[in-house]
């Protein structure tokens, strides 16, 4: 179930975007909390794993331009990735912003919020559960059926349904033309390193570009 304090910050944060992303948040929150009770997550990971959910898309409605501005302003480092595909910054200062304007500055909701759109080496379970209820929300299954399978597998294995998404990921990406995040490169190797799933060829060529 939602948190008191998650409640808290959708109270501050609902009027500051728009309602396409509030009902999009709104969604990520409810199958994170399903799935942090079915992995029986304590109540305070749980109430950190809410806030990021609920903190995440804080900025997404953003656009290009005021995203690289906003970047420059607090002197992030700007991948060249991101400088062609601005979007990818909005992980990265919504934590920044999340800390300094509305005082939510936990490390773990901070680190999950920056890397939530490529996911990151470092996550737990905890923090896999929050990247995939954001992948997986009902609309975006809708939208890409091929998610529905991330999401069976969220509700048995985080780390397994991770590694399919970034694999999925990559495949799209492939066919769009679209350029990888290293970091998500560098999440799939880990998750991979870590065992998650034996290697094949295919995941070889995917992650090490070999
Ligand atoms: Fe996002
Ligand atoms: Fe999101």
């Amino acid at each position: 179930m939602p948190t008191t304090d998650q409640r808290k910050l959708r109270a501050q944060m609902t009027p500051l975007i728009p309602p396409g992303v509030t009902g999009h948040i709104d969604r990520v929150v409810t199958l994170a909390a399903a799935l942090a009770e079915r992995h029986a997550f304590d109540v305070a990971t749980t109430e950190r794993l809410l806030l990021a959910a609920q903190g995440h898309d804080l900025l997404r409605a953003l656009e290009p331009a005021d995203l690289l501005t906003r970047a420059a302003d607090r002197g992030l480092e700007v991948d060249p990735v991101e400088r062609a595909a601005p979007v990818l910054l909005h992980g990265p200062l919504a934590a920044e912003e999340l800390c300094a304007d509305f005082d939510l500055c936990d490390p773990w909701v901070v680190h999950a919020v920056r890397w939530h759109t490529s996911g990151h080496p470092d996550f737990d379970d905890a923090a896999w559960v929050f990247f995939l209820a954001d992948k997986v929300e009902p609309w975006k299954v809708e939208q890409w059926p091929a998610l529905q399978q991330v999401l069976d597998s969220a509700w048995e294995s985080p780390a397994q349904a991770a590694l399919r998404y970034l694999e999925l990921n990559i495949e799209r990406g492939e066919s769009r033309g679209w350029h990888q995040h290293p970091m998500a490169l560098s999440a799939g190797r880990a998750l991979i390193e870590a065992g998650t799933r034996q290697l094949s060829d295919r995941l070889l060529k995917q992650f090490w570009g070999v």
